[in-house]
């Protein structure tokens, strides 16, 4: 059986990454074929240099080329895995249903430009919600807004501050992105 092959693309830290390089990387069924980010000192490339996964870095400008554009073509799923670029209308179009993305709030709340990381946070501690959550869902062109795959939620209490709340989000993320992946790719 050939692999069903994955690419993944961040901008930060790369924990979700790593996470799912783990999950399967004893899979005989899932394979990860390669890291790209578009920040040459993301700590992604460090965290997931014992992988020995090819990592690409691409600047901005790159995105909507032919050559990477063919480059993505290889992979059976995308993965945006705190990737904090825009796709370009034009890749959105050619990889419709093929890209997804974590976004750290229960979208349709606390989406688009500007809204990431730690900003997510503070706006959901800032307006007193007593629950958060993450979004697993297919990119378009517009920042959020694609076709939602999955939700998972947490409480927040009174004593929640936005570095707790990113705790809990990590943990959700964690948790359920591999498995969210793997049910997308296995088409279940
Ligand atoms: C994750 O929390 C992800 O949901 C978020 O970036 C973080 C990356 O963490 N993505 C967005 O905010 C996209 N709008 P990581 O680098 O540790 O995986």
């Amino acid at each position: 059986m050939t692999k069903k092959k994955i690419i993944l693309m961040a901008s930060g830290s790369g924990s979700n990454v790593q996470q799912i390089y783990e999950y399967f990387k004893n899979s005989d069924a899932v394979e990860i074929a390669m890291i790209i980010t578009n920040k040459q000192n993301a700590g992604v490339i460090a965290r997931m240099e014992y992988a020995k996964i090819p990592i690409l870095w691409i600047p901005k400008q790159y995105l909507n080329s032919e050559d990477f554009i063919e480059l993505l073509k290889t992979a059976d799923l995308i993965v945006l895995a705190g990737f904090l670029l825009k796709i370009p209308e034009q890749m959105a179009q050619v990889f419709d249903k093929k890209i997804i993305n974590i976004h750290p709030s229960l979208l349709p709340k606390y989406g688009g430009k500007g809204m990431y990381g730690h900003f997510v946070h503070e706006a959901v501690i800032q307006n007193k919600e007593k629950e958060s959550g993450i979004t697993i869902h297919y990119v378009n062109q517009h920042y959020d807004e694609g076709q939602i795959i999955a939700q998972f939620q947490c409480e927040i209490n009174d004593t929640d501050t936005p570095e707790t709340l990113s705790k809990k989000i990590q943990n959700l993320e964690h948790l359920h992105f591999p498995k969210t992946i793997e049910m997308i790719l296995m088409g279940v």
